[in-house]
């Protein structure tokens, strides 16, 4: 089976690219994955190019504009990216006959219900949210796609990383109150992985447990015995983008599916990388 990955070089991409065996094609952007192929996704035509000419069984598209307040200001760069890509990626899905798998946001909601099911109605109250809910729709006009709305991923990044730095240097977090679903790109990958052999399609959440930032700076804290403070925001200085209060995911359907714990909170702070 050949896998092609995009945004190989990503938090995601990259824990992807560890998890998953055999034949897989990496595509990046502007940072450079040994063995990978470099392709900017608003080049459409190269896109479908590359796509035609490789020939993927399965494509996992993670690729994204996912700097929030980036999205706020650079809308049409946010518009070709996160939305007309998938267009194009779903129209040579079709010549190839590949199976996508489309990564998608807990931001497409407004956040006011919280534990999101699958079948809830959108509503984002920003650009960044607003894109990755056309891209979804692109995905979801193709019949063998998968879309997969997670939460809070991080790695490398992430705000579970800006807490353990900070309170590790004695630092004080400033923590939004509002709640999400946190999971880390490893257990996200290791949950993709098994989900390719199930080729399921429409739409499934995968995410972590529900928990507010203040909880989870403060199980940070305690769980490695960090010097630093957490203070509760309403608000964190710099943010442009409006932020959903709760956009936590209901994770019912995906944990029936699944052997694999993707969900915990304690299994998911495994895998910072800080
Ligand atoms: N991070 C989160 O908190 C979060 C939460 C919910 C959902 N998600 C979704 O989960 C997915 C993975 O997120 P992540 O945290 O792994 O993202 P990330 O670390 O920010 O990586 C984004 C990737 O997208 C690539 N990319 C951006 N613009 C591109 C372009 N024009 N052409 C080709 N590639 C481009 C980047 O390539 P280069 O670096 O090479 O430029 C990078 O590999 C995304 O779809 C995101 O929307 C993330």
């Amino acid at each position: 089976m050949r896998i092609l990955i995009t945004g190989a070089s990503g938090q995601l991409g990259t824990e992807l690219s560890n998890v998953l065996k055999g034949d897989v094609i990496k595509v990046y952007n502007t940072k450079e994955v040994q063995g990978g192929h470099k392709l900017d996704l608003t080049d459409y035509s190269a896109v479908e190019d590359f796509i035609i000419k490789k020939r993927p069984d399965v494509i996992i598209n993670t690729a994204s504009l996912t700097d929030v307040d980036k999205c706020e200001v650079e809308r049409g760069l946010a518009f070709k990216v996160n939305a007309e890509a998938v267009k194009h990626i779903v129209r040579a899905s079709r010549v190839v006959e590949a199976y996508l798998i489309h990564i998608s946001t807990d931001y497409v909601f407004d956040g006011e219900k919280g534990l999101y099911k699958e079948e809830d109605l959108p509503n984002p109250i920003n650009y960044y949210g607003l894109t990755k809910l056309l891209g979804e729709t692109y995905a979801l006009s193709y019949d063998d796609s998968l879309v997969i709305r997670t939460s809070g991923v991080f790695r490398h990044k992430g705000f579970p990383v800006y807490a353990y730095r900070t309170l590790k240097e004695g630092g004080e977090v400033h923590a939004f109150k509002g709640y999400y679903s946190p999971i880390s790109a490893k257990k996200l990958a290791e949950a993709i992985s098994e989900l390719i052999n199930h080729r399921k399609t429409g739409v499934l959440n995968v995410a972590g447990e529900r928990v507010s930032r203040v909880d989870l700076a403060t199980k940070i804290k305690e769980k490695f015995n960090l010097p630093g403070g957490v203070k509760e925001v309403d608000y964190v200085k710099g943010w442009i983008a409006r932020r959903p209060f709760d956009s936590s995911l209901d994770i019912t359907k995906a944990k029936k599916m699944l052997s694999v714990d993707f969900y915990s909170l304690d299994e998911n702070l495994r895998y910072m990388v800080v």
